[in-house]
């Protein structure tokens, strides 16, 4: 994972996402009641979800659960129905975090747009960890707290609206993606007419084997 990503094609189609899970790292505890999260896409949903706000446009860069007080460290992406022109596209945080600086991510305090059980919880947008850093970016469920927030606000916006994606088509059954949530951000691109069957398996993982 020295990239922050693995990308393997074709890996194992007809075994049982968790049993691939389980092959490359410890999955995390089943949250909302399930171990493997079956992604569709959707026009209409919650509003508080991605799917409720964007539908089938593109969905904007994030590391996911960035509202926890530590987000899960890697998530799996598996294909079940794919598409090529729907590539699921990364960033790398570490190139995020060298333009907007260390210093001012690691004093940006953030805060979830909604509070969780009635307790608001204050964020560091970038935590220094043993090997590395826990980067965390989610510009609808994550606000600004403070004023160094509100620069790193403006300033990662500025940059991933400049940056250059890379670009990785979950386009087979079984094409897996294995991302650093630490480190990449990713987005999902928009949904074209016709491709609304499309099915990705994902899976929290805590450490990697
Ligand atoms: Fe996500």
């Amino acid at each position: 994972m020295r990239r922050g990503y693995a990308f393997v094609q074709d890996y194992y189609p007809d075994t049982d996402t968790v049993a691939v899970a389980q092959a490359v790292g410890q999955p995390l505890l089943p949250w909302e009641d399930r171990l493997v999260q079956k992604l569709v896409p959707r026009s209409s949903a919650p509003p508080n979800t991605y799917s409720g706000i964007y539908g089938l446009g593109r969905f904007p860069f994030h590391t996911d659960l960035a509202h926890w007080r530590l987000p899960p460290r890697y998530l799996l992406l598996r294909c079940v129905t794919g598409y090529a022109d729907i590539p699921t596209l990364l960033v790398d945080g570490h190139t995020l975090i060298e333009a907007v600086t260390p210093d001012i991510l690691t004093r940006a305090i953030f805060k979830p747009r909604r509070p969780r059980n009635g307790t608001l919880i204050l964020l560091r947008l970038c935590e220094p960890k043993d090997d590395g850093h826990c980067l965390r970016w989610d510009e609808v469920f994550l606000k600004p707290a403070s004023k160094i927030g509100d620069i790193a606000d403006l300033r990662v916006r500025e940059w991933l609206a400049e940056c250059t994606p890379l670009s990785i088509a979950l386009a087979r059954a079984g094409d897996t993606l294995l991302i650093d949530n630490w480190r990449m951000l990713h987005a999902r691109s928009p949904i074209p007419a016709g491709r609304e069957d499309r099915k990705i398996d994902r899976i929290y993982l805590g450490s990697l084997h």
